[in-house]
C-alpha cells in the first residue's frame, strides 16, 4: 500500500503492463478499468488524488466536480488532442490538467503513408490481390514531387509531417496562425484560400476548436482544386462529413483518408464485427475504392504509447505532491 493512489480508465490491454511497472518503479497503487469515465465509473476515482483517461471520456464541468468532491487534485488525458476536456471547468473545480505530448513522428509518418495510399490506388490494389486480380486498369497513381501539398497548422506534428515531406520534391504549402520563421525554408506560408486553391493533398493537424469546427465543408470545398486529396488524422470534427461524402460522391475530391471520424467514440478502438453500426456516415464512406478509412490509429505506436503512459501518471504524481509540470494546460 502506497501513499499515492491513481486511477486508470480507458486502459487498453496493451497499456496494462506499461501503467503496472509505473506503479510499481514510481510506487503508487493503481485502479484501472478499460471503462471510460462516466458518472456510472466514477467511484473507482474514490481515494486517488489524480485520475487519467484517454479520448473516450467526457471531461465536463460536471465531471470536474464530481472529481473534486472526491478528493481528486489532479487530471491527465494520455493524449495529445484535449477536446474532450473542459478546461474552464477544471479550473473552476481546483482540478488540475496535463495531457500527453509524444513524439509526433508516428502520426506524420501514418499521414505520408495515407498520402500515398490514395496517391497510388492502394486500397483497391489490395482488393484486388486478395482475390488473384493482378490486373493495372484503373490504379495509375501520381508521384508526390510532381505535386503540391497543403498542411493546415504547423504545431508540432504540422512540423514533422513538413519534414517527413521535404525529402519527397514535392512544393509544401501551409498555413498556420504562428508561422514559425524556421519553418520557412521549407514550406511557403499562405492563406488559406491560397491554401485551398492550390493544394493537390490537404492534410490537417489542428486543433479542433470552435473556429475549426467543420472548417472543411460545402463553402471550402468549393474553393479547393478538383481532384484534391484530403487527408486527415486530427479530429474528425474537423470535417463536416456531409459536404466531404457529396464531394467524393460527386468527384470535387479525388481521394480521402481518415483516420478520424465524427461521432466515432464507443466505435473506435473496439471489435464490432457482430454489432450494428451506429454511424450511419461511417458505414457509407466507407464502400469508395478512393476512401481509405483506419480506427484512429495513426497514434498507434510503441514509443507513443509508452510516452502516453508515462506523461499520464508522471503529471498526476506531479499535481499529488504539489510541484510544477511543464505540459500543465490549467
Ligand atoms: C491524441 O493523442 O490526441 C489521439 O488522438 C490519440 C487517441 C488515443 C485519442
Amino acid at each position: 500500500m502506497n501513499e499515492i493512489q491513481l486511477t486508470a480508465y480507458e486502459v487498453r490491454p496493451d497499456e496494462e503492463p506499461l501503467l503496472e511497472a509505473l506503479a510499481e518503479s514510481l510506487h503508487f497503487d493503481l485502479i484501472k478499468t478499460g471503462e471510460p469515465l462516466t458518472q456510472e465509473t466514477l467511484s473507482l476515482a474514490q481515494g486517488s488524488v489524480g485520475v487519467t483517461t484517454l479520448g473516450q471520456s467526457d471531461m465536463n464541468e460536471e465531471m470536474f466536480r464530481a472529481l473534486s468532491a472526491l478528493g481528486v487534485k489532479g487530471y491527465s488525458t494520455r493524449t495529445v488532442g484535449y477536446n474532450h476536456v473542459d478546461l474552464h471547468g477544471a479550473k473552476q473545480h481546483g482540478v488540475q490538467v496535463s495531457n500527453a505530448s509524444y513524439a509526433p513522428n508516428g502520426v506524420a509518418d501514418y499521414t505520408v503513408m495515407l498520402m500515398l495510399m490514395c496517391l497510388r490506388c492502394y486500397k483497391p490494389a489490395l482488393y484486388r490481390i486478395n482475390v488473384n486480380d493482378y490486373s493495372l486498369e484503373g490504379l495509375m497513381g501520381r508521384e508526390l514531387r510532381s505535386l503540391t501539398v497543403g498542411v493546415v497548422g504547423t504545431g508540432r506534428i504540422g512540423r514533422a509531417v513538413i519534414e517527413n515531406l521535404s525529402g519527397f520534391g514535392c512544393r509544401i504549402l501551409a498555413h498556420s496562425l504562428h508561422p514559425s520563421e524556421e519553418m520557412k525554408n521549407k514550406v511557403t506560408f499562405v492563406d488559406m484560400d491560397t491554401l485551398y486553391r492550390e493544394s493537390d493533398i490537404l492534410t490537417l493537424h489542428t486543433r479542433l476548436t470552435d473556429i475549426s469546427y467543420h472548417m472543411i465543408n460545402q463553402r471550402t470545398i468549393a474553393k479547393m482544386k478538383p481532384g484534391i486529396i484530403l487527408i486527415n488524422c486530427a479530429r474528425g470534427e474537423l470535417m463536416d462529413i456531409e459536404a466531404v461524402t457529396e464531394g467524393i460522391e460527386s468527384q470535387k475530391l479525388g481521394g480521402l483518408a481518415l483516420d478520424v471520424f465524427e461521432n466515432e467514440n464507443g466505435i473506435y478502438h473496439r471489435d464490432l464485427k457482430t454489432s450494428i453500426l451506429k454511424n450511419r456516415d461511417m458505414a457509407y464512406l466507407r464502400q469508395f475504392p478512393n476512401v481509405v478509412m483506419t480506427q484512429h490509429m495513426a497514434f498507434y505506436t510503441q514509443e507513443a504509447v509508452e510516452s502516453m503512459a508515462r506523461c499520464g501518471v508522471e503529471s498526476l504524481l506531479a499535481f499529488a505532491k504539489g510541484e510544477d509540470w511543464p505540459d500543465r494546460l490549467c
